[in-house]
């Protein structure tokens, strides 16, 4: 037995925020935003903290399961953006909701979160130790934005996904991990605890050489995809739906092409919501859930990558 998805669920703050306004903040423009990225707009947190979005997002998944919290055995929340240090926000979310019976921790693997959260659920299932578990992934990251940084600011935005997972697919699938701490330094955001004489420095903001991790994403991510194919004995032509992190649409469209497949097995959202990182593929699978785009049976695979450096992808047959 393995995990089957059996409910999704999002939130996106109520503040959006258009490219004309960050056209306000830094020296950039609409055009060069939505050419660049195929961003045109993002939620931002004004009121909202990442342990409320993740568990609004974990109650519509359980919603959408029609799962009881008690059920619930185990919860893992990715996140890098947490208002929280501890207690942890997978606790806050067991409070929350109410799923007293659930084991909870935190995991950060920046945008690869989501997809390793619930390979590690998967993991445990495998190991007979759980059959039912809460994943979601939440973050602020306007928090960590430095908002005079052009290169930064006009990518990011907030939100969080969810899924409830049960140990009943017929089928279990491999997923691969791989990590590149040698090219963190690519990506990097220094805790606030590292503060000097109390004041913020630009280390204290998302810094990333985006060209390096364009160039890692366009030769990573197909490498990635292929390895889960072959891992699987599964074929290019099975897999319905490439739900991949969004960050940017010309890095889609590249692993797209290296891999042969058409863009419209690459489904996008992040023109209405930017990078939200760990929760842009639960984002995006509750979206196609709720549209009913997803039919029973369908192959999908889900691939992560991002600052560690990380990438990690699985597949998962929808069963709803
Ligand atoms: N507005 C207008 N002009 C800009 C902007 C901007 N916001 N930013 C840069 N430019 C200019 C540059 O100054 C440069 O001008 P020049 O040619 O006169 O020197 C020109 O545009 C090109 O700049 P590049 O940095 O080469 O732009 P690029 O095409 O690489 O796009 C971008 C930049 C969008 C950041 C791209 O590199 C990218 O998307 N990289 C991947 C980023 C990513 O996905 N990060 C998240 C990873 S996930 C995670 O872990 C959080």
């Amino acid at each position: 037995m393995s995990a089957a998805i059996c409910g999704t669920g999002s939130y996106a703050p109520d503040y959006i925020m258009d490219n004309n306004r960050i056209a306000e903040l830094v020296e950039t423009n609409d055009d060069w935003i939505k050419e660049r990225t195929g961003i045109r707009k993002r939620h931002i947190a004004k009121t909202e903290t990442t342990t409320f979005m993740a568990s609004e997002a974990a109650k519509r998944a359980l919603e959408n399961a029609g799962a009881e919290p008690e059920e619930i055995e185990l919860i893992i929340v990715a996140t890098l953006s947490s208002e929280l240090i501890v207690p942890c926000s997978a606790c806050e979310v067991q409070r929350e909701i109410g799923a007293k019976n659930a084991a909870c921790f935190d995991i950060n693997a920046a945008c690869s979160g989501f997809v390793i959260a619930y390979n590690m659920a998967d993991a445990f299932f495998a190991a007979g130790q759980y059959s039912t578990a809460l994943i979601v992934a939440a973050e602020s990251l306007s928090k960590l934005t430095d908002w005079t940084d052009r290169n930064t600011c006009i990518l990011f935005g907030d939100g969080a996904g969810a899924a409830v997972l049960k140990n009943t697919s017929d089928r279990h699938y491999n997923s691969v991990t791989h990590s590149d701490g040698g090219k963190g330094w690519a990506l990097t955001c220094k805790n606030r605890l590292d503060l000097e004489e109390g004041r913020f420095s630009r280390e204290h903001y998302i810094d990333m050489n985006g060209q390096e991790i364009f160039k890692f994403a366009v030769r990573r991510v197909p490498e990635l995809i292929r390895e889960v194919l072959q891992k699987n004995k599964v074929e290019q032509e099975e897999i319905a739906w490439y739900v991949m992190h969004q960050a940017n649409c010309r890095i889609l469209e590249a692993v797209a092409r290296h891999l042969g497949e058409p863009a419209m097995k690459f489904p996008m959202n992040l023109q209405h919501y930017g990078n939200t990182s760990s929760a842009s593929i639960p984002l995006l699978l509750d979206e196609m859930n709720r549209k009913g785009m997803l039919k029973k049976g369908e192959k999908i695979l889900m691939a992560g990558f991002g600052a560690g450096l990380t990438w990690s992808g699985n597949i998962v047959e929808w069963s709803i």
